[in-house]
């Protein structure tokens, strides 16, 4: 089939390069030429581990190419997929913009019959709008049809989520867009990936759901870590045995920092904003709780890491393991430890960051503070390390090289990570939120 993709940010490139990799003619576009001429060159702009790849694999095929012509597309594809950015508003809202001036470039292009297929995370309603606004602009105003198609990928695993997801949501208004949608994803489908075809608003629904379950998860966690440090127990040995009953599974359930990056935070704002204008009070209070359960968290680690240094910040050497927002990503948006760098610094304290791969995203974020090549090196002269996202590599450290080289070696485990018992063997002062 011939395919088109609109936007090629996180989302865009990744579904154009596995949609050419099913098989399919992609002919992807963005507006930022910049972006198209490294894509061209088979460079991913982002870490994403598997996709560059893939992505020369289907250049070199000729079956994915890459343009900044609005006519191209129109004239290219039966099916356009739109994965521009829906960004968060200064109210929480999500701002739309990106999403209308793709429809309002593409439409005025469209002749002949066929489907526009929504992936970017919009509030429920928006399809419909859209196909409305796709109609008063199109020549052949029937021509276009619009079906929703959330993504649902992950950082880090966006390849594998991409080409064998838990399921495939087809929000439809016709039987042809649903036959259209099983014909892309044939081989998923009949690999057992169900695919469940619902209404466009349900389809909506699904993605911000889903996104806001998971949130939920990780902030009771992370309020009963409160608990936890309240009486003294230990939340990961909670969670190990929670995790026992099937209803409520493993996944989801680390207790620690809490979320962070482009997806969680901003979804979930998204979502409360619309509930709170659809006047469902009871979804926008429970968000708005989880929101502030996990910003408490971001506190609560300074809170410790100024009790560990006898009160006061100023001064001292905080060495910082991990900024990007999760392991297996150089993502730093919303990262819940470069948030804690930054109270950090504001405290006074001198940080020394160290991580894998993020630190070129960090410094463009926080040029103030020290970046260091290895943990060693974050590390020497400190008075306090603070172990805030957890990378592999950091799980292997040798916690007597390493207290060999800071001034005092007291660690906090804000990810509740690390082997607690391995470290205070080699003579370090150990603290994790919800843990003894
Ligand atoms: C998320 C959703 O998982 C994905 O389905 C959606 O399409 C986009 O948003 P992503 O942002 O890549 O994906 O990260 P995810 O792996 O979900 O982690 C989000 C945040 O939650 C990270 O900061 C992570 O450290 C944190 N987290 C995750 C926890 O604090 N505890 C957990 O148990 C799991």
């Amino acid at each position: 089939m011939r395919l088109t993709v609109i936007g090629i940010g996180y989302l865009g490139l990744t579904h154009a390069v596995c949609m050419a990799d099913l098989g399919h003619e992609v002919l992807a576009m963005d507006v930022d030429q910049q972006k198209i001429v490294t894509a061209g060159r088979a460079e991913a702009p982002f870490f994403e581990p598997g996709l560059e790849p893939l992505l020369r694999k289907n250049l070199d095929s000729g079956r994915l190419r890459f343009t900044t012509s609005c006519t191209d597309v129109a004239e290219f594809g039966d099916v356009h997929f739109l994965c521009v950015g829906t960004p968060e508003a200064a109210d929480g809202a999500a701002d739309l913009r990106y999403v209308h001036a793709a429809v309002d470039a593409l439409a005025p292009h469209l002749r002949d019959r066929c489907l526009v297929v929504g992936k970017s995370t919009v509030p429920v309603g928006t399809a419909r709008r859209l196909l409305a606004r796709i109609r008063s602009a199109a020549p052949a105003a029937d021509a276009a049809d619009l079906a929703w198609n959330p993504e649902f990928l992950r950082e880090g695993l966006a390849v594998q989520d991409s080409v064998s997801p838990d399921r495939l949501v087809f929000g439809v208004r016709s039987e042809w867009a649903a036959t259209l949608l099983r014909q892309v994803y044939a081989r998923p489908l009949a690999a057992g990936v169900p695919g469940l075809v619902m209404d466009l608003e349900t389809a909506e629904l699904v993605k911000v759901s889903a996104n806001a379950f998971l949130a939920t998860k990780i902030s009771f966690i992370n309020a009963m870590a409160e608990v936890c440090e309240t009486v003294g127990a230990d939340v990961v040995r909670l969670t190990e045995a929670l995790s026992h009953d099937e209803r409520i599974g493993r996944r989801f359930l680390s207790a620690g920092l809490g979320f962070g990056g482009g997806c969680l935070p901003k979804d979930i704002r998204a979502f409360r904003a619309t509930a709170m204008s659809l006047g469902v009070k009871s979804v926008a209070s429970l968000l708005g709780e989880v929101d502030a359960i996990n910003s408490g968290r971001r506190a609560r680690v300074i809170e410790m890491a100024r009790e560990a240094v006898d009160g006061s910040l100023a001064g001292r050497r905080v060495a910082v393991l991990g900024v990007a927002f999760k392991p297996g990503s150089d993502d730093v948006r919303d990262s819940p430890s470069l948030d804690v760098c930054g109270r950090l610094a504001q405290n006074g304290a001198i940080v020394s960051v160290h991580d894998p791969v993020a630190m070129p995203n960090a410094a463009k974020v926080r040029p103030d503070l020290r970046y260091a090549r290895s943990v060693p090196e974050a590390a020497e002269g400190a008075h306090l390390v603070l172990h805030l996202t957890e990378w592999a590599d950091y799980r292997a450290i040798d916690p007597v090289m390493l207290a060999g080289v800071v001034a005092r070696p007291t660690i906090i485990d804000a990810r509740c990570a690390l082997d607690a018992g391995l470290w205070r063997a080699a003579g370090w002062t150990v603290r994790a939120p919800g843990r003894p």
